[in-house]
């Protein structure tokens, strides 16, 4: 059977999405934390704490993700994550964020492949006494899908738990398509089991890779179930062809349970409203696409300044 996995996607798939989305939609095979980056701090910040705590994340299957050029660093947190009972930590060579590729981090740093392979050699034989399995998250390239033939090569002198590729390079972006024929490469070049990531937003577009793709079993989903919750359960839905469910309709009732929880835990965080509307707000940045003919009440969400303001405009559209 495959296996699904929610992407991790910075400030929005914190701990409290990940627990929403796991009790009232199809449950993931492996969820990821958004990037941490390694500090000289001696635990973790109180953010970073929130979202590895075991107690946080109960039932789910999570794997924290490290994004670092400094293979020193990056072993300090993996052995602070060991404390927390981490066994397997995936590594981010995809992140595009100008800020980010400036320091020759995430998909930065695939523009260094001899630098990279250092890093890697450094960072397993680190691990090499312990019982720590890494994967890495990568893009085809920074600047060319071509740059992926060697980038593969140095991955593949590597035991990697998987490797999950998004094909892309740092300069897409999020334009352009995923460029299939490069992970089709990948997908029969790699040593390490590959995972497929990027743009699967309808459970037709899933079908349409998967088959291109027979000896892929592992996909990872981002966007595409910000967009519609339900997307994994529609996915397997029609792999399993039960009727159950009305194909093509949201559930209006599970969502706005879903909406209420995030809403709630977030309030309960203590953040203050400010922050909380633009929780929320971020959210139905993707979410608002399942409701293309709500315009004008999707304007009322966005332009909410006060918590009653939003609360009304969500029981407008919910
Ligand atoms: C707002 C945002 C934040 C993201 N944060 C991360 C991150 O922390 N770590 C990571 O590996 N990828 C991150 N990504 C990339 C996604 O995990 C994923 O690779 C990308 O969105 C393509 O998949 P999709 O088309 O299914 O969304 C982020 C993407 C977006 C749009």
């Amino acid at each position: 059977m495959n296996r699904y996995y929610l992407a991790p996607l910075e400030g929005i798939t914190t701990y409290i999405f990940r627990n929403a989305y796991h009790r009232y939609f199809y449950p993931m095979d492996k969820y990821f934390t958004p990037f941490l980056v390694p500090h000289s701090k001696k635990g973790f910040s109180a953010k970073e704490k929130r979202e590895i705590l075991p107690e946080n994340n109960e039932g789910l299957y999570l794997v924290p993700q490290i994004m670092s050029n400094h293979a020193d660093e990056c072993l300090k947190t993996i052995e602070k994550l060991r404390v927390y009972g981490y066994k397997e930590v995936n590594l981010n060579m995809g992140c595009p964020s100008k800020t980010v590729v400036s320091k020759g981090r995430g998909a930065g740093f695939l523009a260094f492949p001899e630098e990279l392979d250092y890093f890697l050699d450094e960072v397993f034989e680190g691990i090499s006494n312990t019982d720590v399995k890494l994967s890495i998250k990568t893009r085809l390239g920074r600047d060319e899908p071509e740059e992926f033939f060697r980038i593969l090569e140095i991955y593949n002198q590597y035991p990697l738990e998987e490797l999950i590729i998004h094909p892309r390079v740092q300069k897409d972006f999020y334009k352009n398509m995923p460029n299939l024929e490069m992970f089709a490469y990948g997908a029969e070049n790699s040593k390490s089991r590959v995972c497929y990531n990027g743009e699967i937003f309808s459970a037709e577009k899933y079908e349409e890779i998967e088959r291109s793709f027979p000896d892929v079993h592992t996909f990872m989903l981002g966007r595409g179930i910000l967009e519609r919750p339900d997307l994994l359960g529609q996915i397997r839905r029609r792999e399993r062809k039960s009727e159950e469910g009305e194909e093509g309709f949201l559930d209006i009732e599970k969502l706005r349970r879903f909406h209420d929880r995030l809403y709630e835990d977030y309030r309960a965080l203590g953040m203050g409203d400010k922050n909380v509307l633009f929780k929320m707000k971020e959210i139905w940045c993707y979410l608002g696409k399942s409701f293309p003919e709500k315009e004008k009440v999707l304007k009322k969400i966005r332009k909410a300044e006060r918590l009653e303001k939003y609360e009304a405009a969500v029981e407008e559209l919910l």
